[in-house]
């Protein structure tokens, strides 16, 4: 555990940098320590970053140095550039490169400068956020929507402006960061449902039901999980909702756009399109932009988000920028040329997911363009992405508490310009690199 190193903590310490320590703990490790001063523990943290970064085990904080496009530069936080091919980016159909995207992007600039300069609640939408509300809802099946600054505020926003302190969120134990910290913010009543187990959720469900007619009860679930690739039984989840007079939320971050038919992810491919009672995303990943959305079937959801989800309220709107691009993109990902990105981005996906496979390594989940291969022991996982980068492959860490102890994994995100060709060439490569690691096992005991 990193803060029981007193030496390597110890503030000017000239002590080398521990590789031990750079290969052990977690951030969970600096969030709790009491103490006076509320800096001690980011400088403790500082020190333990720090010590990775300098035995270039930090794969976290880098900088984007060209597009996200299938090769890219990353720069790391002490300068060094890492170049290859990049796995690491989530721009899914690969619109943020797209010509159209970019000429609605230089129109509007023109029309109305960069900036929006108020809240949704005052005056800050424009015309065309209005305009991209109403093709959203259509696409969505679902007449009323509204924006978020961001796909976190979206998430955030929503449960903590719909849920009071007496009402009970029921969520899969895997569902994202903003999900989670909405319901936490929102209520005590946070049960927590093992993944996917609908079965779990009933049982949950059933137990508040029996003791709890007054309050309300908001089941929390995603359409592709975005650490593990799979998804929920989205219609037991409606039916449960239903049952036991909750209201579902699902977060298509992930999905929207990358999957199903007509781009409509999850929700289509299950054929429940304008089924599900709130319809939550992000815009960062299929949509070359930053922005969320709610989705539903009242105006009386819409209107008391926009005044009660402080995320929205009390954030700026989305600019014109990023509604022309969010809007463009959109467009695409209706047309045919959204059916052909996403066929070039599935080739990928199961080119990759083949060949990671026949080199014995576990991939999680289902086809989508998040493509998560099992790696374990962190300090086995980190050693192994830094061997991927030497070997030029970007592609992102993921390790407690992000994931669950000892099941650290490489995040891989494929975008519709790799071609499967380079999904078999990064297969490859982790497969060395996993291979050039395995030594360090034998000289370092807890090394899996
Ligand atoms: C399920 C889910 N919801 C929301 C978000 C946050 O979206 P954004 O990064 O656009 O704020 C993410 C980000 O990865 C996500 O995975």
């Amino acid at each position: 555990m990193p803060l029981d190193e007193p030496a390597a903590l110890a503030e000017g310490s000239s002590r080398l940098p521990n590789l031990e320590f750079a290969l052990t703990g977690s951030t969970a490790d600096f969030l709790t320590q009491a103490s006076p001063d509320l800096l001690s523990k980011a400088r403790a943290f500082e020190q333990w970053e720090s010590t990775r970064l300098a035995h270039g085990l930090l794969p976290f904080g880098r900088s984007l140095q060209s597009p996200p496009q299938a090769h890219t530069t990353l720069r790391e936080q002490d300068g060094r550039d890492l170049s290859g091919l990049n796995f690491s980016s989530q721009d899914y159909l690969s619109l943020s490169s797209h010509p159209a995207v970019q000429e609605a992007a230089r129109e509007t600039l023109g029309r109305f400068g960069v900036h929006s300069a108020g809240s949704c609640v005052l005056a800050g939408n424009v015309g065309d956020g209005l305009a991209l509300e109403q093709a959203l809802a259509e696409f969505l099946g679902l007449p009323q929507v509204l924006l978020f600054p961001t796909g976190w505020a979206a998430g955030f926003g929503v449960i903590k402006g719909l849920v009071r302190p007496d009402d009970h969120v029921v969520i899969d134990v895997l569902a994202h960061n903003c999900l989670q910290e909405g319901a936490r913010a929102a209520t005590r009543h946070v049960h927590l449902h093992r993944h996917l187990d609908v079965a779990h959720a009933r049982r949950l469900l059933a137990r508040i039901r029996r003791s709890d007619s007054r309050n309300g009860i908001l089941l929390v679930s995603e359409g592709c999980f975005s650490m593990d690739a799979d998804s929920p039984d989205l219609a037991a989840l409606q039916a449960l909702a239903h049952e036991f007079q909750a209201l579902l939320v699902v977060d298509v971050a992930h999905d929207l756009g990358a999957l199903g038919p007509g781009g409509q992810g999850q929700i289509g491919l299950q054929g429940l399109q304008g089924q599900i009672d709130v319809v939550i995303g992000a815009f960062s990943k299929t949509f070359a932009s930053n922005g969320g959305f709610v989705a539903g079937r009242s105006r009386a959801l819409k209107e008391y988000l926009r005044y009660y989800a402080a995320t929205a309220t009390f954030s700026n709107a989305l600019s014109p920028l990023q509604i022309a691009v969010i809007h463009q993109s959109l467009k695409i990902v209706r047309s045919v040329e959204g059916e052909w990105r996403r066929e070039q981005l599935m080739q990928t996906v199961q080119a990759l997911r083949l060949a990671l496979t026949q080199q014995g390594l576990t991939v999680l989940g289902q086809a989508s363009p998040i493509v998560p291969v099992l790696l374990g022991e962190e300090r086995w996982a980190r050693l192994a992405v830094r061997e991927m980068g030497q070997r030029h492959l970007l592609a992102n860490l993921v390790e407690f508490p992000a994931v669950p102890r000892h099941s650290a994994r490489l995040r891989m995100q494929a975008m519709s310009s790799h071609t499967p060709a380079q999904g078999r060439q990064a297969a490859a490569t982790v497969a060395q690199a996993l291979a050039d690691v395995r030594p360090l096992a034998a000289q370092t005991p807890s090394v899996a």
